[in-house]
């Protein structure tokens, strides 16, 4: 929370994005009962997950366990995880005319689940580990909602994007309304900071980047309960960082495509920065590792307001150990 607020430290913090799932033992025997969908809906299980993961590694901060794909249920969107497959959305946005059966999420209380799992792992987490509540950032959800699961090129997105702006435009809107209640709900029930996963914007070009997302990305950002901070999130953003910057956040989560220098410098220094480990060099040899981490922290030269993450969410075949190794060589060597 002072590495948010861009205050002196004892040492870096570190958490990592996806830090509770599949590459994790323990997760996977929680997740052998039961489907992922019925898991996020099982307040106590998600909170056993989110606290297995934090004590299990010794990060300095708790992520709940959750997906972003979750509020679209509200807006009417048949959400399925299929087995090694990924999401599945059974009824995906295509049209101009689609636009009109989604529904304006009016209250959020159908994700009490989400905030019950908060309230639950508040109660278990040890009273100095902060606890991060999340949800998608526009975009991103967009881009599930259009193409009906992952994507490659976005192409069903950038066309509806392109050729009936003022139904995106509405789009758009609609689910920064949803969010913003969402986060604030999230925040309520205990979230302490929370994060905007932009995941996919990288996809964008700079100029469509600032036309068709910023301001709803922006949006969201400005209706989030004042004093909470916010990591605003992506990958691929080399190209937009300004613009990121520009709708909004405390901390700008950073790849690693780019240097964690050059990233802080364009964002500016009157904002905190999160990443930027590849999650690959998890695969490593333990002095490879520690060099790839030292680096980081060397560009991140002790200045106040850098949280050490991935620069993505670890991978299902990441080793458990090196994961715990990482944590503590950032502790050690950023000890001041
Ligand atoms: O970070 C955490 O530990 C909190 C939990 C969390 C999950 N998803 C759990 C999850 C968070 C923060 C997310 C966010 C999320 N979900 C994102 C943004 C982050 C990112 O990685 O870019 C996205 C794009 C999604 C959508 C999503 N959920 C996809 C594409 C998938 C399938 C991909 C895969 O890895 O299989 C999921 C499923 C999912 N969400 C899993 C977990 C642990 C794996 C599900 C399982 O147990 O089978």
């Amino acid at each position: 929370m002072r590495a948010c607020r861009r205050e002196e430290v004892p040492y870096t913090p570190i958490w990592l994005m996806r830090q509770a799932g599949r590459y994790m033992r323990e997760y996977r025997e929680v997740r052998a009962k039961t489907t992922f969908l019925e898991l996020c809906k099982t307040p106590d299980l998600a909170a056993e997950v989110t606290v297995t993961a934090v004590e299990r590694l010794g990060v300095d901060a708790a992520i709940i366990f959750a997906d972003i794909l979750l509020i679209l249920e509200p807006m009417g969107i048949e959400l399925e995880f299929a087995e090694s497959e990924g999401p599945v959305i059974h009824n995906p946005v295509r049209k101009a005319g689609d636009v009109e059966r989604l529904r304006d999420v009016e209250d959020v209380n159908a994700l009490e689940f989400v905030y019950e799992a908060i309230r639950q792992t508040r109660r278990a987490l040890k009273p100095d580990i902060p606890l991060i509540g999340f949800c998608g950032a526009p975009f991103t959800l967009a881009s599930y909602l259009i193409e009906g699961g992952g994507s490659k090129n976005y192409v069903h997105t950038k066309r509806l994007m392109y050729d009936d702006a003022g139904p995106w435009h509405a789009m758009m809107a609609l689910i920064a309304r949803a969010l913003a209640k969402y986060l604030n709900a999230q925040i309520e029930a205990g979230a302490q900071a929370v994060q905007l996963f932009d995941s996919w914007v990288g996809c964008l070009s700079p100029d469509d980047y600032r036309e068709f997302v910023l301001p709803h990305t922006r949006e969201v950002i400005r209706n989030v309960t004042p004093g909470v901070p916010v990591i605003h999130f992506g990958t691929g953003t080399a190209a937009l960082l300004e613009s990121m910057r520009e709708a909004g956040g405390d901390v700008i989560g950073l790849d690693w495509r780019v240097r964690l220098d050059d990233g802080w410098q364009r964002v500016g220094h009157n904002v905190a920065v999160m990443g930027n480990l590849d999650p690959v060099a998890l695969f490593a040899r333990p002095d490879n590792l520690r060099a790839q981490a030292k680096h980081i922290l060397d560009q991140a030269g002790g200045r106040p307001g850098h949280i050490f993450n991935l620069g993505h969410g670890i991978l299902p075949e990441t080793p458990v150990d090196n994961v715990i190794a990482l944590v503590d060589m950032v502790h050690e060597m950023s000890a001041r």
